[in-house]
């Protein structure tokens, strides 16, 4: 207990208010954050104090209340305040705080500070349904998400307007709840929502989205055979981020111990050659491919109908090459938006931008192979045309699905040429 309030105590907080009827919840934010030893230095938009006055504020944090960009006296506010917090949290976030946000836009205190920042941004949507589902809004909260904002809510329920639908900020314990979590999080983490499935982006609605995961067995007789240690973890998890994002999502998978993925359809193969048939055989119907198997790259040439006896003499496997089911993909001539992996276990940025640039692909996403395999968490650095970017270590599903949502962006951007 001792351990948890020094620790918040040395934490300070920046809380944004901007101008929604969900700011009266952010005073009692403000309360449980203050109980729980932070700092909480707040800001306020000029639309915000019309809905709650920076006197209660004040009152409930002990500091004075930033509003005014042009009342400081050394005129330097937004720098100083984001150089010594460890987080700046914008609760309510109104869908045009979030627009200016997303665009780096800086015409007032608070965005100006968001801008100037120096540490992670946790931002909790408030808005009408219909402003939430808005492409625009939802195209703001992608952009977002894979600036590595965090994002908590919203959620649905009755709206201050009396409709009923998705924007609905949460609660001040919840909120309080998830901002202490977060900055007790490992660092670096990838910061990413804690609720992706109420968020509504259903970026990848109508997309079909065909994927390999898992190892392949090659035979070498009746019971024996060459494979892996993949256990599929990932390529299942990517499955299922794909699946939240709306898509269409078939996952061929080699052989793994991994319940099947909910709403996705499944084709369990066991060979490099299996898989192969399965992709060419649905590969005409996807929109995307993404290659996440760990797939032999040489099968048994004449592997034996029945269990190989021992004897003295001495034993030579002859190997042949397996087809390249990612690149055969990649070279079709009405290819799918391809995404590779790559686990490498030295060399990763060289050997993954070979990789990349020799299949073609417009994005691969690689791995240090020995920090990777079997682990329930990873660190992923995405190659595409435009460089590189790193995601930090985090759980696999938090990683796909910062993963898919940067293949999404790309494929949009490919879609709209
Ligand atoms: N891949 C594939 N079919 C194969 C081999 C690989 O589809 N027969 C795909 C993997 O699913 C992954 C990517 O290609 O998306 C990279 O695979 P990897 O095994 O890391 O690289 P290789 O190209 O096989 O090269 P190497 O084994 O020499 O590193």
């Amino acid at each position: 207990m001792r351990g948890i309030m020094e620790q918040a105590r040395q934490k300070r907080i920046v809380l944004g208010i901007t101008g929604g009827i969900a700011a009266y919840k952010a005073a009692e934010l403000a309360r449980l954050l203050v109980k729980q030893g932070f700092t909480v230095q707040v800001a306020m938009t000029e639309a915000a104090t019309h809905f709650i006055t920076p006197a209660t504020m004040r009152a409930l944090t002990g500091q004075p209340v930033l509003v005014d960009q042009w009342q400081d006296d050394k005129g330097m506010a937004h720098i100083h305040s984001s150089r010594v917090a460890d987080a700046i949290v914008i609760a309510p976030a109104t869908a045009d705080f979030i627009a200016k946000l997303s665009n780096g836009l800086a015409d007032d205190l608070l965005s100006t500070l968001c801008l100037a920042r120096d540490c992670p941004l946790l931002v909790a949507p408030a808005m009408n349904r219909q402003m939430w589902s808005n492409a625009a809004t939802q195209r703001n909260m992608q952009r977002l998400l894979s600036d590595g904002v965090t994002l908590f809510g919203p959620v649905s329920g009755v709206q201050a307007c009396g409709e009923e639908g998705m924007g609905r900020m949460l609660e001040a314990e919840e909120l309080a709840r998830d901002i202490v979590a977060s900055l007790n999080a490992p660092s670096p983490t990838l910061t990413l929502p804690h609720r992706e499935r109420e968020l509504g982006t259903q970026a990848l609605r109508g997309v079909r989205v065909l994927l390999t995961a898992g190892p392949t067995y090659e035979a070498i007789d009746a019971v024996r055979g060459i494979t892996n240690r993949s256990s599929g973890k990932m390529g299942y998890a990517v499955a299922q981020a794909a699946q939240e994002l709306g898509a269409e999502v078939t996952l061929v998978s080699g052989p793994t111990a991994l319940p099947h993925p909910q709403g996705v359809q499944v084709q369990d193969v066991t060979s490099a050659a299996e898989m192969f048939e399965a992709v060419k055989s649905r590969v005409a119907a996807a929109d995307m491919f993404i290659a996440v198997a760990a797939v032999a790259d040489y099968r048994v040439a004449q592997p034996s109908e029945q269990k190989i006896k021992k004897s003295d003499a001495k034993l030579t496997l002859e190997l042949i090459p397996n087809t390249d089911i990612l690149a055969h993909v990649a070279a079709l001539p009405d290819a799918p938006f391809c995404v590779g992996f790559a686990a490498e276990s030295e060399n990763l940025r060289g050997y993954a931008e070979q990789k990349r640039r020799a299949k073609k692909l417009p994005l691969l996403a690689a791995n240090l192979a020995q920090n990777a395999i079997g682990a329930d968490d990873n660190e992923l650095i995405l190659f595409d045309d435009a460089g590189e970017h790193r995601l930090p270590r985090a759980d696999k599903l938090t990683l796909a699905r910062a993963l898919l949502l940067h293949a999404t962006k790309l494929y949009q951007k490919g879609r709209s040429k």
